[in-house]
């Protein structure tokens, strides 16, 4: 949620890391702050707001020091304001530090110290833990063992990177629960929860382990667990391009990503998608193949867009592969006691990869001895780690916070694993290439629809003012309904409902009346007549009906105020194509109405707390 990032070399600390904070605003951007050691003394600037706010109004950029720390927040504990933000520093302004996740034992911790006289200044838990360092450190004065000593007191998560100004050629990094990074380069070293802050100095990188610290000087670094056995650190080396983490002419990310959709889908299925023999390739499955196919059923576990993409999953697989499937929230499963045995397979859908709803679902998963696979965007996160065998989805970062192109990707996952399954369970090869062509015509038809940005803005403009939305699909396009009310909610703030279409008589066709536009999936399948009755019923309240509909379809334009057309393919496929103009909907309604689109009020990217 929040991004973290430290420096430590022969460079002035303060541009670097503020360049880095910019690269990591999408994980949180409530306020931001930035602390060297310069002349033996710490510096300290922090602000509410974003990292160009913290600029403004302080002298950040111009700070020395060669070693540093900053932060950008997305508030836990204490509202966003200059005091709670990052980075916070012990009563002596000895020790300070920038943390991710939360200090559950915060409280018990933080009374312990009041009665030892120690004093707070904001009501964050990671005060409590700088402040807790700080009364270890002058207890011990040894900086590491003071920090290693208080990680093994703190209950909960947290991605730490702290500084001491009593040793300012040191940081030391440490993770449990939130991603940390590495980055090691020529005489200097990035720590950061993010790749997206060190591609620009370095690809040799190392991953924290859960419970692993990394102790970094100028001149080299060692890494142990926090009970201080030594680890053995592995430089691997990052793939994101530069330019992939920029916005390449597009106003916002989330535009650039909705474009991207035609590459980052082809890269899905490119070196996996057997045509000719109708079939899927999945290499990062090879070591779980047998337990697959054994296995009794399968259980697929999420949370908000992902989870609708795993909706879509349990049609395809209970159709294709005839294999039953369940599908939980993430953070249901967790604490309700499910049953699950080494019979079952269970998946987990996630972009980030390092949900923290998702991750306690699968170690839940894996202490009951079921096989789990992760479906996962970002290489090397913790979900990839964790799980037996996996799936990546190959979209390329996804900054803008509204999920868009990682969403089609998992659909494109979904899709071939649950060919690769039917074929396993009988389906005949000529069905298999049936699909297998219809899926690599996929993109093409993704660039028709794209083309049609602007018909989709002139419908936004006319309901940017809309109070609230209905959004209605049936079969494989009720989750995709689902998933363009979430869009449309989150980016444009305008109240948006998704429903099952026939669904709509038992309750939601109350709300109808001239003010309210209901969108409808209805493409041309075998229940496209019952749609239509549906939308009939709406029209019949003076509702306004705009319809994602099948390009052979030239009925629906006498029942729908708006159509948008998709082109025809399989109906299994329909929702990877209905959603892209429901993303550009839901895009150009917030752009109307002059939403911050990339950055949604109280959203951020990887949801890292529970
Ligand atoms: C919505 C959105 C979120 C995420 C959810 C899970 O646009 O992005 O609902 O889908 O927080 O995140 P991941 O997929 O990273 O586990």
């Amino acid at each position: 949620m929040c991004g973290i990032v430290g420096y430590i070399g022969n460079k002035r600390a303060a541009p670097i890391i503020l360049a880095g904070l910019k690269r990591l605003e999408y994980r949180g951007y409530d306020s931001a702050g930035v602390s060297t050691i310069d002349g033996g003394a710490l510096t300290m600037a922090k602000k509410a707001g974003k990292v160009a706010d913290l600029e403004r109004a302080t002298t950040v950029s111009k700070t020395e020091g060669t070693i540093g720390i900053g932060h950008t927040r997305w508030a836990t504990h204490g509202v966003p304001n200059d005091v709670n933000a990052h980075p916070h520093a012990d009563s002596s302004d000895n020790i300070v530090l920038v943390h991710n996740g939360i200090i559950e034992n915060y409280v018990t911790i933080k009374k312990k110290l009041t009665a030892q006289g120690y004093a707070f200044k904001s009501d964050t838990d990671s005060e409590v833990l700088a402040v807790f360092i700080g009364m270890l450190y002058k207890t011990f004065g040894n900086f590491e063992q003071a920090v290693r000593t208080a990680l093994c007191e703190v209950e909960g998560t947290f991605g730490i990177v702290v500084m001491c100004a009593e040793h300012p050629d040191m940081l030391i990094a440490a993770r449990r629960g939130s991603p940390l990074i590495l980055g090691v380069g020529n005489d200097e070293y990035v720590v950061a929860s993010d790749a997206a802050a060190i591609v620009s100095h370095t690809r040799q990188v190392v991953y924290l382990h859960e419970n692993e610290m990394a102790i970094v000087t100028r001149n080299g670094f060692t890494t142990k667990t926090i009970l201080d056995i030594e680890t053995d650190p592995v430089i691997e080396e990052i793939s994101i391009e530069l330019e992939q983490i920029e916005k390449g002419g597009f106003p916002h990310f989330m535009l650039k990503e909705i474009f991207e959709q035609p590459t980052t889908f082809h890269d899905g299925f490119r070196g996996r998608l057997l045509v000719d023999e109708g079939n899927v390739r999945l290499g990062g499955l090879s070591t779980v193949t047998d337990r697959l196919l054994n296995a009794k059923r399968i259980i697929i576990t999420a949370c908000g867009t992902s989870w609708h993409a795993a909706l879509i999953g349990e049609y395809l697989l209970e159709n294709m592969a005839r294999i039953p499937v369940e599908v939980e929230y993430a953070s249901e499963f967790r604490y309700r006691n499910p049953i699950i045995d080494s019979s079952d397979v269970v998946i987990a859908i996630s972009q980030s990869g390092e949900t923290a709803d998702t991750l306690s679902a699968i170690r839940l998963a894996k202490a009951n001895g079921a096989t789990v696979i992760g479906m996962v965007n970002v290489v090397g996160s913790s979900i990839a780690r964790e799980t037996d065998a996996g799936v990546y989805l190959h979209a390329g970062p996804e900054i803008g916070v509204a999920s868009t192109k990682a969403f089609t990707s998992q659909l494109c996952v979904l899709t071939q694993f649950s060919l690769y399954m039917a074929r396993t369970r009988g389906m005949s090869a000529e069905t298999g290439r049936e699909i297998a062509t219809a899926l690599e015509a996929i993109p093409e038809m993704i660039e028709r629809i794209l083309a049609k940005s602007d018909e989709v803005k002139e419908i936004a403009r006319q309901y940017a003012d809309a109070s609230n939305f209905l959004y209605l699909g049936r079969g494989y396009n009720f989750p995709v309904a689902l998933e363009g009310a979430l869009k449309l909610k989150e980016i444009s703030y305008i109240h948006a409902e998704g429903y099952p279409a026939a669904e709509m008589k038992h309750g939601p066709i109350a709300l109808i009346n001239e003010n309210m536009p209901v969108v409808f999936i209805a493409p041309k399948d075998e229940i496209y007549e019952k749609v239509v009755s549906n939308i009939e019923e709406v029209r019949a309240r003076q509702g306004k009906v705009i319809a994602i509909a099948s390009e052979s379809d030239d009925f629906i334009d006498t029942v729908a105020n708006h159509v948008i057309k998709i082109p025809d393919t399989l109906p299994m496929l329909i929702p990877i194509l209905a959603s892209i103009p429901l993303q550009l909907l839901a895009y150009h309604i917030a752009v109307f109405r002059d939403c911050n689109v990339d950055m949604p009020r109280n959203l951020a990217k990887s949801v890292t707390v529970e």
